[in-house]
């Protein structure tokens, strides 16, 4: 097999330009980039992609593989999951780590999900933690976890392992201390408790009852408190996941503009649906927290998006099956579980709605898929660019390509999509992993067990 790959005459786009340019891989690095390459070896593959776009590939900081949230355990693990990432031009995960039993180790998830993992991956992958409680034992078991290459946390405002205000500050403050990067999923589980109970006692419980109990006052004032807290907890740095809507932006539009370490993330899901899909007869295949918004929040984000506001898109794939696992629960959402499928059409649907529609420069487009997710979740330069000896992760787009995407689409192990009966212009023809060929023309072409873990280094500016 040849030992060289040789990318030639393809668009290459980084974080800060796009130009036509050759791109050389060897030994599943990036061995050289340049207006023209030649290589006389023998052993060099040689690909003439002229008229394609050469990307460094995608970074998922958000996904829910093999989690079990209670009510159902999603039904993607980390091989269908990462199939499904590899066939969208995803190179990389990070996956939260699930709630584990009352009170154990931070050590004890990780355990769990690196033997979820390992033999399964086909992409590289790491771990969030998650905080479930706040007590002297977790906040020691803090710093080993960041030495062990897990330099970012997740913390719930809501559902069962929620944390309180004062919880939550103390692991802001030990997470700043010890190199991480705290992440929160911001909503008022106060408000969504009577809401929920009122409803529900009303008999109101059909899909189009969903956002109602979670509005988006509801996010936009936890975003807000959370905001404070981290910048009480001596300014640590917080990046607000799954954002929905304009006013939680603008609450982090005032901190961002006055210096403080805010980041945020937002989802292809709030971009592009909004919240009439609950009006449908399976309104609960886009059941999720925070709910689909009014159709004016979504050109909010996408202002957001191009004005640098928003650094990241990611999916907060966490999928069930629409037969088995939430239309059951048609008729009480209160008993539906939580999350979408998207880990593989997040590339496609962002570069046809973004790149495609002149939204989006290229550029910033692999800013907000892989430039900015590696350097906050401390991934860069191993991942995110085409540095020379950067991991050669790649993704080849078509800008000429276009699909209608159906409920058979994707390959990850879900019976829907949420994006059935949209369609895209550009499609990503072919994702490279560390220099193998991991997808092709919509055909998953890598191995299960490929991928490996990526320690992270500490949080830094
Ligand atoms: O509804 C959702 N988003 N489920 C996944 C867990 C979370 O809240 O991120
Ligand atoms: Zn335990
Ligand atoms: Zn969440
Ligand atoms: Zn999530």
């Amino acid at each position: 097999s040849a030992r060289y790959l040789l990318l030639k005459n393809g668009l290459v786009a980084d974080h800060h330009d796009a130009s036509q340019r050759d791109v050389l891989v060897f030994k599943g690095k990036i061995a050289a980039v340049a207006e023209s390459i030649d290589v006389s070896a023998l052993d060099c593959l040689t690909l003439d992609i002229s008229g394609l776009y050469l990307l460094p590939g995608g970074i998922d900081v958000h996904t829910h593989f093999n989690i079990d949230v209670g009510i159902a355990k999603s039904c993607d693990d980390f091989y269908s999951g990462t199939r499904s990432a590899a066939c969208g031009g995803t190179t990389s995960i990070v996956d939260h780590m699930g709630f584990g039993p009352k009170g154990c180790s931070l050590f004890h998830q990780l355990e769990v999900y690196q033997q979820a993992a390992q033999n399964k991956a086909v992409i590289d992958y790491s771990f969030h933690g998650v905080i479930q409680h706040i007590d002297e034992e977790i906040l020691q078991q803090m710093q080993p976890m960041v030495n062990a290459g897990i330099s970012s946390f997740k913390l719930y405002l809501t559902y069962d392992y929620k944390l309180d205000d004062g919880d939550a500050y103390r692991a802001l403050k030990q997470l700043k201390k010890v190199g991480a990067l705290t992440t929160v999923h911001p909503e008022n589980d106060a408000a969504i408790a009577i809401n929920r109970a009122q409803l529900s006692a009303a008999g109101k419980t059909t899909p189009e009852y969903h956002p109602l109990s979670r509005p988006l006052e509801c996010e936009a004032e936890a975003i807000a408190r959370m905001i404070n807290l981290a910048k009480m907890a001596d300014d640590a740095p917080l990046y607000i996941v799954h954002l929905s809507n304009g006013l939680g932006l603008e609450y982090a539009r005032l901190a961002i503009n006055q210096q403080q370490k805010v980041w945020v993330e937002t989802c292809p899901q709030y971009l592009l649906l909004d919240d009439s899909y609950y009006q449908r007869e399976d309104g609960e295949k886009f059941i999720l927290s925070p709910p689909l918004r009014a159709s004016a929040e979504l050109n909010k984000l996408w202002q957001g998006l191009s004005d640098g506001s928003i650094d990241v898109v990611a999916t907060d794939h966490c999928s069930f099956t629409w037969r088995e696992q939430k239309q059951p629960h048609h008729n009480d959402f209160t008993r539906c579980p939580n999350g979408i499928p998207g880990v593989e059409l997040r590339m496609p649907l962002l570069f046809s709605e973004g790149v495609m529609k002149g939204r989006l420069s290229l550029s910033q487009f692999v800013s907000l898929t892989s430039y900015q997710p590696a350097k906050l979740f401390g991934l860069y330069p191993q991942k995110g660019c085409l540095e020379l000896g950067a991991d050669a992760d790649l993704v080849i787009f078509d800008p000429q390509q276009s699909v209608s995407i159906n409920d058979d689409t994707t390959h990850d192990a879900c019976d829907y999509s949420p994006y059935s009966g949209l369609s895209c212009q550009g499609w990503p023809v072919m994702t490279f992993s560390r220099g193998a060929l991991v997808s092709l023309n919509g055909q998953f072409t890598g191995q299960e067990g490929a991928g490996r873990f990526i320690a992270r280094k500490p949080f830094k500016l």
